[in-house]
């Protein structure tokens, strides 16, 4: 079990995380969903140790992360357990995409070279690219390269990986191919924490969903408790305007 507790941060005066607590079991898809500005993308940052929350910590089965007060030896083992997949992919311009997924299993995990290049080869197998493993990011298209960023984090076998907004960056076209693959590594059983806007995949592929608003958590649940039967007023505001409309269908 993962555990997110007391998580605040600001920004100057501006309190954008507010004390924010919750479980993430093994194998769970929780999406974060909610209002631009609201603190989903700070949220994810702060557990990557993108951003320094002022109070916060993470704590898997039995080991803790102080978040404010993690040390070099701290940081290093907490983020040898996730791998953050970005909106706009973060890939190196001058790698291939083998490359780009051999990296950090030679520089972070010390594989030998023909071990690192065995598992990139398979990632990026299972992602659909196999016949693209020689080609640079410029030479592939935005859902390509990532799928390569996704094949990238899942090498790294973390016990949680974050996305964020992982195919706002694409054209519409090109979403479906990575939602897709997104919806592949959640089968495998891969525990991932994302924020999204695509409500209808969320519903899809998510177990559980986290609305946040105002650096709150205003309501968690099951997808289909949120989505089905979502208890507070802002929850339904906000669905309604995406859409989602929930509660039996009446037959009258
Ligand atoms: N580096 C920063 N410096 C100052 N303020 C910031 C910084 N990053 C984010 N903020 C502020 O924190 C708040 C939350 O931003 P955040 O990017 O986490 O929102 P979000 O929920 O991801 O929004 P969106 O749905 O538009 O991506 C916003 O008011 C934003 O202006
Ligand atoms: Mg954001």
């Amino acid at each position: 079990m993962i555990s997110v507790r007391h998580l605040s941060k600001k920004f100057g005066e501006n309190v954008v995380l507010d004390d924010v607590s919750f479980d993430i079991e093994k194998g769970d898809v929780i999406a974060i969903i909610g209002p631009s500005g609201t603190g989903k993308s700070t949220l994810l940052r702060c557990l990557d140790l993108l951003e320094h929350p002022e109070e916060g910590s993470l704590s898997f089965d039995e080991e803790n992360y102080d978040l404010p007060k993690l040390d070099k030896k701290g940081t290093r083992s907490l983020t040898r357990r996730t791998a953050m997949v970005f909106q706009s992919f973060n890939l190196f311009e001058r790698k291939t995409a083998l490359q780009n997924v051999m990296e950090a299993l030679l520089l972070v995990q010390k594989k030998d070279k023909e071990k690192a290049r065995e598992i990139a080869v398979a990632r990026l197998t299972e992602v659909g690219l196999a016949d693209k493993l020689d080609y640079y990011p410029k030479h592939l298209s935005g859902g390509q390269q990532q799928r390569v960023a996704i094949a990238r984090a899942l090498a790294l076998q973390p016990e949680l990986i974050y996305m964020d907004e992982p195919t706002s960056a694409l054209d519409p076209e090109l979403v479906n191919e990575v939602l897709d693959t997104i919806k592949l590594i959640a089968k495998q059983g891969n525990t991932l924490l994302l924020v999204s806007h695509e409500m209808q995949f969320v519903k899809n592929v998510a177990t559980k969903v986290i609305f946040l608003e105002g650096g709150k958590i205003i309501e968690k649940g099951t997808t289909e408790q949120i989505f089905e039967d979502p208890k507070n007023e802002r929850t339904k505001q906000f669905l309604a305007r995406n859409n989602i409309h929930p509660g039996p269908e009446y037959t009258i």
